[in-house]
């Protein structure tokens, strides 16, 4: 089948949003199930002034692709780990809880309805974002009792114009993203908000992200504010292992699997010390918006410190052009990753 597509320039595009025909919506009652959205003109939204979400924070999201693939089918990218993150976030900021069908249903129509916005082979993919927010007003803090759901879309480029770039973090040392035992391993919109001063800070100071460490003792590293962190020495393939304050990416699972069933790496989800960062031969960040990103060089206080003479390194170039063919269905792989929604 010949797949329609929108009147863009899908060489210029980047990672900022583009307006598609429709977004889904559906409402819940707490103690109700979630059942019935439908898909709506996308637009603004009215809320009251003192909804919950907008008063404290009740909100968690999620982030997936879908692909225009080399045999021309229209697929997903492992959305039940998305599904299944969204149960975990949902619950864990008293939200009810939405279930892997409603939510891979409910991306499904809402990718059918913009299909002629997801690019063509090779230019891209789009980006999904599913949403759910506390709506009703409360002017004490305590859980909404009403609930609204929406899931938009928009065609992606690379997260960083003009091809691959090589990022320059700094290892923060003044502030927290999160914490075990808090919602750092929750997609929870407070966490984001909780990572711009410091992001700012670090802008301002030439870097591209900031580079999070552990809240107890500080020293070892953690995530940057939109992306798992990985490293790679003599021969192991080592990323910060989940402790409750990190986000369980979808990306880092992928990387993971890629590396130890794909490449033969000995992979190893661990704590990952300062010292272990700096020795490493190469250093990485992978996220559905960044995909495999390599870092060139990382600041802890007034050291610098760089990866493969700031190159990309060969593992990581091999682990992002893996990701990218099994993406696009270019290559076989024992995974069973792609969910084909038009074939
Ligand atoms: C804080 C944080 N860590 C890690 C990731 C990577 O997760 P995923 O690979 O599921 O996109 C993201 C992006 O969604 C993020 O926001």
């Amino acid at each position: 089948m010949k797949l329609k597509k929108a009147k863009i320039d899908w060489d210029s595009l980047g990672f900022e949003l583009v307006k598609t025909r429709s977004m889904y919506m559906a409402t819940c009652r707490n103690g109700e199930e979630w059942a019935h959205g439908s898909l709506v003109p996308f637009g603004n939204i009215e809320l009251s002034p003192a909804a919950v979400v907008l008063n404290y924070g009740q909100g968690v999201f999620e982030g997936t692709k879908a692909f225009h693939t080399y045999n021309d089918q229209i697929s997903l990218f492992r959305i039940n780990r998305n599904a299944r993150r969204m149960h975990f976030s949902t619950k864990r900021l008293c939200i009810p809880q939405i279930n892997s069908d409603f939510f891979v249903n409910s991306v499904i129509s809402t990718v059918k309805d913009n299909l002629d916005f997801v690019p063509p082979y090779g230019k891209g993919s789009m980006y999904i974002r599913p949403i759910v927010w506390g709506t009703s007003p409360a002017l004490g803090v305590r859980a909404a009792s009403d609930y609204t759901f929406v899931i938009y879309v928009s065609p992606v480029g690379p997260y960083f114009k003009g091809g691959v770039k090589l990022l320059n973090l700094k290892i923060e040392t003044n502030y927290h993203r999160a914490a075990p035992k808090g919602i750092g391993n929750a997609k929870a919109i407070g966490n984001y908000s909780a990572s711009l001063y410091p992001l700012l800070k670090a802008k301002q100071k030439g870097f591209d992200e900031v580079i999070y460490l552990d809240s107890v003792a500080e020293d070892r590293i953690e995530e940057i504010g939109s992306a798992n962190l990985f490293i790679y020495n003599k021969g192991i393939l080592k990323t910060p292992k989940l402790n409750g304050a990190i986000l369980d990416g979808v990306t880092r699972d992928s990387v993971c699997k890629i590396g130890s069933d794909i490449l033969g790496l000995k992979v190893e989800e661990t704590d990952i010390f300062l010292k272990d960062l700096f020795e490493a031969e190469e250093a990485f960040c992978t996220g559905t918006a960044v995909e495999v990103t390599p870092i060139g060089k990382v600041s802890y206080k007034d050291k610098c410190y760089k990866f493969n003479k700031g190159q990309i390194g060969p593992i990581a170039k091999k682990l992002q052009k893996t990701l990218i063919n099994i993406q696009r269905n270019e290559i076989d792989n024992p995974f069973d990753w792609l969910l084909p929604i038009i074939i």
